[in-house]
């Protein structure tokens, strides 16, 4: 079973990707397009959710990813992902990411930013999702701080709707 009956923990869907940065990924200056390590992060939360829900799932929001430090052509970069938060159909993966020189083995804490998914059913319309079984509480108090942030974006979202809409907010 896979529907909102059943839970599922952190771990089982948790995973880390990992990706040699070659010359392609970076500009002139050998640092790695923004844009590169977005698209591996969303891949990464991408798997994390369709571990979780077992359903096909689609990102529905990024919040607020920041470059804390640039990535280096010929470094490899891991994308360490696990679900913080689900709602009824909605889930937020928090994505790390680490930047390692293999020379002399320094890691740099480069990214972080959480994803949301949303998953679909064969109509493609939001259906309902493991809950999630909270084993300590460092789990419990991720999980309460993921449901803040979502309540957050929501009140963004019907903001930027009423503005799309030429109303006021
Ligand atoms: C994902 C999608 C089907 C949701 O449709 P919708 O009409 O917003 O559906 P709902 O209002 O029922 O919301 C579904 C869930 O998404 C959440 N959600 C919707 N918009 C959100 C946003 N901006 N931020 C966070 N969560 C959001 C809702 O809270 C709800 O979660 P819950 O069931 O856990 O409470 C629709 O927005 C969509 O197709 N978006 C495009 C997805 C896409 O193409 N992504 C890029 C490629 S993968």
């Amino acid at each position: 079973m896979n529907d909102h009956s059943s839970t599922k923990t952190v771990d089982d869907s948790a995973i880390t990707m990992g990706q040699f940065m070659n010359p392609e990924h970076a500009n002139s200056l050998g640092n790695v397009h923004g844009g590169v390590i977005l698209k591996l992060c969303d891949e990464c939360g991408g798997i994390v959710a369709a571990r979780h829900a077992r359903r096909p799932s689609v990102t529905v929001a990024i919040d607020s990813m920041t470059f804390h430090r640039p990535v280096r052509v010929g470094q490899f970069v891991t994308f360490e992902g696990h679900i913080t938060y689900v709602g009824r159909t909605s889930m937020e993966v928090e994505v790390n990411v680490k930047a390692e020189n293999l020379l002399t083995g320094e890691i740099t804490h480069t990214n972080s930013a959480y994803f949301i998914y949303v998953a679909l059913d064969e109509t493609f319309e939001p259906t309902a999702i493991p809950k999630l079984l909270l084993q300590d509480d460092d789990e419990r108090q991720r999980f309460e701080d993921g449901r803040l942030r979502q309540e957050e974006r929501l009140v963004r979202r019907q903001r930027a709707k009423a503005r799309a809409n030429g109303e006021t907010p």
